[in-house]
């Protein structure tokens, strides 16, 4: 057992929520659970456990069957069509907002849920994190990212540990073009950093570790308002870390989160707010739509169970990020639609723009000489 690869899916959807798009009802969660725990009967899923963060049912699964597994997103998609159901009998709001084809075609991947999975070789102890956002993108993960595997003043094991020493691979998704780079820390940090510091296009997708080639991170890359051609539904991220060990440890991996950086989303997807590390009960984002949330869950394998989750930001030491994103939040809201709180133009999931311009076209006025 102990040589055989585990592969963690997290996959997650918003199929219908409540009050407008704050939280996930419970019974949709219940009824994911019991779909989950019938794959698990039957020998398809190793573990399961369903979580939510705001208006997104998270299923977090542990199988022996690797990435893009046509059985294993068959499941979460039939699970999600279930709950879709569900939703659509208590007319919750938005029922099956990510769904966005009726036909399942063997992976979910630019169907609507975000994806996030790692296959690996379990070690003597794996302790792995978790982390679900909503109000939020991918692109919210960079800069986090950047300080856990890149940045020494985050991550000391960077410098005194010699497992980690030789630094990591960061694979970079660039989502206009649809192709990716490898860039490898610390040497191309400064490469790294003009792609990162765009979050609104690139993405980390993947971190491996260059000693060894293991896999470090592996986040969601989807973008929902791209996938649909316009926009249906919001592109929550998910991310695993893995930790301890010649990874970042626990606390290296959460410190990144004690600065609330500014990310994309918020109100109707269209402005930049503080991400705020939250435990999960207070992952209910009703203030303007948020701001952003980020929840952390633990756990350790064991032969592929999940033990845990803890809750890794119930703790007061992330009291203070709270209270940052707070008056951050503050600041940007006094802004209203302008930028650099409200995105620009070409970020916006709504706008107003093409039909103002259509209707106001005659009024402008070419000017004299
Ligand atoms: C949804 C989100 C929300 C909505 C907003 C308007 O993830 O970010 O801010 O965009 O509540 O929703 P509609 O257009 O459904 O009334
Ligand atoms: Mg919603
Ligand atoms: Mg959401």
């Amino acid at each position: 057992m102990a040589e055989e690869k585990i592969t963690l899916s997290v996959i997650k959807a918003d199929v219908g929520s409540y009050v407008g798009h704050v939280a996930v009802h419970p019974d949709l969660m219940e009824k994911a659970r019991e779909s989950l725990a019938t794959a698990r009967k039957e020998g398809l899923l190793v573990d399961y456990h369903v979580t939510r963060c705001g208006d997104d049912l998270e299923l977090i699964m542990t199988h022996r069957r690797g990435e893009d597994d046509k059985d294993i997103h068959g499941l979460a998609w039939d699970t999600f069509l279930k709950c879709t159901a569900l939703a659509k009998g208590l007319k919750l709001y938005g029922a099956g907002q990510d769904l966005l084809s009726d036909a399942f075609s063997g992976n979910v991947k630019g169907m609507g849920p975000g994806v996030a999975e790692m296959e690996f070789i379990e070690r003597k102890s794996e302790p792995v994190i978790v982390f679900m956002a909503d109000k939020t993108a991918p692109g919210a993960w960079n800069l986090p990212l950047y300080k856990i595997f890149a940045d020494p003043f985050n991550t000391v094991g960077l410098v005194i540990d010699p497992s980690m020493h030789d630094g990591f691979d960061f694979v970079v998704l660039d989502t206009l073009k649809n192709t990716e780079i490898t860039l490898h820390c610390p040497e191309e940090i400064y490469s790294l950093l003009i792609f990162l510091g765009t979050q609104g296009r690139y993405m980390v997708r993947r971190i491996y570790r260059r000693k060894d080639g293991e896999v470090a991170a592996s986040a969601s890359t989807q973008r929902l308002s791209l996938i649909a051609g316009k926009y249906v539904g919001k592109d929550d991220p998910v991310l695993i870390v893995r930790s301890q060990a010649g990874f970042p440890a626990v606390g290296e991996v959460l410190e990144a989160f004690c600065f609330p950086t500014l990310a994309e989303g918020w109100m109707r997807g269209s402005h930049y707010g503080p991400l705020m590390p939250v435990k999960f009960a207070q992952a209910n984002p009703s203030r303007f739509d948020g701001p952003p949330r980020v929840i952390a869950a633990g756990f350790q394998l064991n032969d592929g169970k999940f033990v845990g989750p803890m809750d890794l930001f119930d703790d007061p030491s992330f009291d203070e990020a709270r209270r940052k994103a707070n008056e951050a939040a503050d600041y940007l809201r006094r802004h209203g639609p302008f930028e650099p709180h409200r995105l620009p133009l070409e970020e916006m999931e709504y706008t107003t723009m093409p039909i103002l311009m259509e209707r106001l076209k005659d009024r402008f006025k070419p000017l004299e000489e």
